[in-house]
């Protein structure tokens, strides 16, 4: 079976792991965690990283950073993992959905001015599935409305956006860079990754603060075991940041071989009849974290019937995500009713990923090609 996923672990991540072994420092204190925190934030082209425990740790917090009012609203797109509404819900506000674009199926940016209220607060970009969102016009209307913009970027390590890409002065930016607070996921699966891992970046010093006090259960500095506000304990382990330093230091041949995969599943795919496949836009640098193919309207099989021929030859796949305004844990709370979003339905139900890890060649990615072709004839 070729899998969908493996992380590609060498020599530096051995080394630094030992080390912590070796001198004990194995809990959330620790020189690897700082060194992390800055190698990822500067990478990134942004001041501050706060180490969590996962990517929905990491969103908790940056929402958790807002200090929202119970009712207020945050706009997200309906194409997207269940943290981000939970980060949402859990900090006491609601959100709201937009659909998403057909090609690039990040949120669809047009949709966003008639969402908005006076209750409305922030708009979270989520970048789907290594693909950034189109920034220009949210961060327009983000200044117009005075909204905070939180960026989850957890699939979107070393994906870049051209800013200002309809004046005469663009310029490219990380993702991550762009919105005021910002998120990645560290999971096994992610371009870098600590095993289970996440961090909130930011240039707000205020915000950073806040981030480091609400992932150490709120600890006041002035007097230890005094609180004044509940935070959560989603430290980061010294053992994670290992890995992390380790990998943040090949970032480059990691998106470089992301970059590569995309492309050349593309090349090979190019051709097959009634299958949809990643966009890069000309304002984008992809980095493919996942390769989704979505199936047109003209096969009339759905994606478990493609995932499951795919495994029959060997392949394994991934569904995509669920609308959050199909999730039915969502839907009992009272929220979304009625409301549909075809874009996000169909995904759902034509889109899968392939095999898109870091180990993966390219005699595997043909076998996976030559798949795909007999599994559609
Ligand atoms: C867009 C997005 N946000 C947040 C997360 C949550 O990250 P984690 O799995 O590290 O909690 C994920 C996980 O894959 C994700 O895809």
């Amino acid at each position: 079976m070729i899998p969908v996923n493996e992380p590609l672990l060498g020599q530096r991540e051995m080394e630094y792991l030992t080390e912590c072994l070796r001198t004990g420092w194995i809990s959330s204190a620790g020189r690897f965690i700082d060194a992390f925190e800055k190698a990822w934030a500067s990478y990134c082209g942004v001041e501050h990283g706060v180490a969590v425990c996962n990517g929905t740790a990491a969103l908790q917090v940056a929402v958790g950073c807002l200090d929202l009012e119970p009712d207020d609203e945050v706009i997200m797109p309906t194409f997207t993992i269940i943290s981000c509404a939970q980060a949402v819900i859990q900090n006491g506000a609601i959100p709201v959905l937009v659909d998403s674009d057909p090609t690039t199926w990040c949120m669809d940016t047009e949709q966003l001015e008639a969402k908005i209220t006076p209750r409305t607060r922030a708009i979270m970009a989520v970048h789907i599935y290594g693909h950034p969102v189109d920034m220009d016009p949210l961060l327009s209307l983000a200044e117009e409305k005075n909204l905070w913009i939180i960026e989850d970027a957890a699939e979107a390590h070393g994906a870049e956006y051209l800013s200002g890409h309809a004046t005469s002065e663009p310029s490219w930016r990380r993702c991550g860079n762009l919105g005021h607070i910002s998120v990645f996921s560290f999971y096994a699966n992610k371009l870098i990754t600590t095993g289970e891992g996440g961090m909130v970046i930011t240039n707000d010093h205020t915000f950073a603060e806040k981030a480091r006090s609400l992932r150490n259960l709120c600890f006041r500095p002035e007097r230890r075991f005094y609180h004044t506000e509940l935070g959560f304990n989603y430290r980061m382990t010294n053992l994670q940041a290992a890995l992390g330093l380790a990998q943040v230091e090949r970032i480059d041949q990691i998106v470089n071989h992301k970059r590569w995969m995309g492309q050349a599943y593309t090349e090979r795919l190019r051709d097959v009849s009634g299958l949809q496949l990643p966009v890069e836009k000309s304002w984008a640098k992809q980095i493919y974290w996942m390769y989704g193919v979505v199936l047109e309207d003209t096969h009339k099989m759905d994606a478990e019937e493609f995932a499951s021929r795919l495994r029959e030859r060997g392949v394994q796949t991934r569904p995509f995500f669920l609308g959050m305004h199909e999730q039915p844990v969502l839907q009992e709370r009272g929220l979304f009713k009625d409301e549909h979003y075809p874009i996000a339905e169909r995904l759902a139900r034509k889109g899968l990923y392939l095999p898109s890890g870091m180990t993966l060649t390219e005699t595997q990615l043909d076998q996976v090609c030559d798949a795909v072709r007999e599994a559609l004839m």
